[in-house]
């Protein structure tokens, strides 16, 4: 870690900070709110002191269009916390972003957002802010820990929030698991799938998702891939939610007949995803059958096989000779066109 004097005005010394976050699947079926999984899907957030005096935004990517270009973008306040946090001012910013994580759909778009915002931010000023405090940060940003703590961590994250303090612990992916999502064309607001749920459950409900989370943790760690399916099952937020997204309940039932090692929503939703062993030699049979199901009920949807993402952010920072040379350098479309999903 570069440590350095700041000055209260923030000392970014014309540097160039770009991210790349990856997307992440919460949930895991039991695990609601305390389980995550960073995927192979990406964001990528690019940050330097503004030279003009003034903020800029650039945002490119799939629903980008409707999101502020002013003060009160995420990115830019998310950033402004990590300055506060840090007794530093850095109050104009140029913000670009590229996404490739389709928005409200339960693929942790917003976490990534949060997460490339808090590492550029934090980088740019000589990265006075460890992991543990930008996970704190995170977590009390997104309201839950499961999203941020994959796309921060990489891996798999099993993690707990008491509204204070989040802890986690990662557990490394098995080599063969691979995911194949079904990405529904219409958006669903967490806000919204979080209404759906009941606020009591039933003792047997309770210990019922207990027993599967607790085995799912124990199945992933230890790279048991069969016991997945007896898992990854879900009586806290999955019955509540599958009025909101019509073939959901047949696709969790019945993945499973067509080679998955298990199914849940991803998040929120409406995404869903399927766990995979990468060998498994019905892949194409397991992407017709989420296809139907949802076509069945009139849902188009894109499918995508994503395998997991075994690190968290990528950071780069460019620290260039002047002011001059950052206003001239490639930007952040052109330095990631070969890495971006086509
Ligand atoms: N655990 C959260 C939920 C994830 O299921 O509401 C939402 O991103």
């Amino acid at each position: 870690m570069e440590s350095r004097m700041l000055t209260k005005t923030g000392n970014t010394d014309n540097r160039r900070v770009t991210v790349k976050v990856p997307a992440s699947t919460a949930n895991l079926g039991p695990g609601f709110d305390s389980l995550g999984m960073a995927l192979s899907l990406f964001a990528w957030v690019e940050m330097s002191e503004s030279r003009t005096g003034e903020t800029s935004f650039r945002l490119y990517g799939e629903g980008m269009d409707g999101l502020p270009r002013d003060k009160s973008n995420l990115i830019y306040k998310v950033a402004q916390l990590v300055f506060d946090e840090a007794g530093v001012s850095v109050p104009e910013l140029d913000i670009a972003m590229y996404s490739d994580i389709p928005l409200t759909r339960g693929l942790g778009s917003s976490a990534s957002a949060i997460i490339g915002a808090l590492v550029a931010a934090n980088a740019l000023i000589g990265s006075p802010l460890g992991d543990d405090k930008l996970f704190q940060l995170a977590t009390a940003l997104e309201g839950h820990p499961d999203n941020v703590g994959a796309s921060l961590f990489g891996g798999i994250v099993v993690a707990a929030w008491d509204g204070e303090s989040a802890h986690y612990a990662r557990i490394e992916p098995h080599a063969r698991l691979e995911t194949l999502v079904a990405i529904p064309a219409f958006q669903l607001s967490t806000e919204k799938a979080r209404h759906a749920l009941p606020s009591q459950l039933s003792m047997a409900d309770a210990v019922y998702n207990v027993g599967r989370s607790s085995l799912l943790v124990a199945a992933l760690a230890g790279g048991e891939l069969e016991l997945i399916r007896h898992a990854m099952k879900d009586r806290l937020h999955q019955p509540y939610r599958a009025a909101l997204i019509p073939g959901m309940t047949e696709i969790l039932e019945r993945a499973t007949e067509f080679g998955a090692l298990g199914a849940a929503l991803s998040g929120a939703g409406p995404t869903l995803i399927a766990f995979v062993d990468a060998a498994s030699s019905s892949k194409a049979e397991l992407e017709r059958f989420l296809q139907e199901t949802l076509r069945k009920e009139g849902i188009e949807a894109e499918t995508m096989w994503l395998a997991p993402c075994g690190c968290g952010p990528a950071v780069t920072v460019e620290q260039l000779p002047d002011a001059q040379a950052v206003a001239d350098a490639p930007t952040l479309l052109d330095r990631i066109k070969g890495e971006v999903k086509a």
